[in-house]
């Protein structure tokens, strides 16, 4: 059986005082460890949540993380600066960035990289536009993404990653994808992983994102190839995200 596996996307929100206090509360609420569970905190907040964390089942997460080791990229964050913070996961390609900060196929695998080589679980997230799906383009867009990071690092690498199917019209839209929707593109997911490594296909952590809340993350969590949810709104608020955990 795989683990579930929740994970908190909070972005562009909140103050410092409120970000501790929204981990806290998710700490104060974690009474069992059926699955696991993580938030992606804004990069300045991650040390503050890192001590929140500290020694608990909540694990912690960064929204991004640079496609170059070190040098000269100003404003940019590295793999070794979250490592040393305490991250566990780091986003690479949400759509937010592949579509507003120019995030390409290449440089999300060369995030994906980076993150894994230094023993941070890269969550890599694919999916589709509402024109994509109405072209019925969605598969080849997701395998167009996979591809990328297949290409670079190889499909051993996903033995120590997280795969995040996010189709990009269910994103902050209040749009779920219907469980079966979901399922659909995580059982095709999974069958391309399997193609290339079935091991590696059995093992690897799948999430649904997109308008996942508590009254629609039973359904989509019941699916055989949905192993979890990253979660944008709904995380923002400890007593709706550890509904959405329990509901595993
Ligand atoms: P949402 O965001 O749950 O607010 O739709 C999901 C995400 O962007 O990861």
């Amino acid at each position: 059986m795989r683990r579930s596996l929740v994970v908190g996307n909070w972005k562009m929100n909140g103050t410092r005082a409120s970000s501790e206090s929204l981990a806290k509360g998710i700490v104060a609420g974690l009474v069992s460890d059926h699955a696991d569970i993580a938030v992606c905190a804004p990069y300045v907040y991650l040390p503050y949540i890192a001590e929140v964390v500290k020694g608990t089942e909540l694990a912690l997460g960064s929204q991004n993380v640079a496609d170059q080791a070190s040098g000269a990229y100003t404003g940019e964050i590295s793999a070794t600066m979250l490592k040393e913070i305490g991250v566990t996961y780091a986003l690479v390609g949400h759509s937010e960035r592949r579509s507003y900060y120019g995030d390409t196929d290449a440089s999300v695998a060369a995030r994906f990289k980076q993150a894994q080589e230094q023993g941070i679980i890269p969550i890599l997230c694919v999916g589709e536009t509402l024109e994509e799906r109405e072209q019925d383009k969605t598969f080849s867009v997701i395998n167009k993404q996979l591809d990328a990071v297949i290409d670079l690092v190889g499909i051993a690498s996903f033995d120590a990653a997280v795969i995040a199917y996010e189709p990009v019209w269910a994103i902050g839209t209040g749009k779920t994808a219907t469980d079966e929707q979901a399922q659909e593109v995580h059982y095709y997911i999974r069958q391309y992983i399997a193609a290339k490594d079935q091991v590696i296909a059995d093992k690897i952590q799948i999430l649904y994102g997109g308008s996942a809340k508590p009254d629609n993350a039973k359904g989509l969590f019941a699916m055989p190839d949905i192993d979890g949810g990253l979660i944008g709104g709904a995380s923002l608020d400890a007593e709706s995200f550890l509904k959405i955990f329990n509901s595993i």
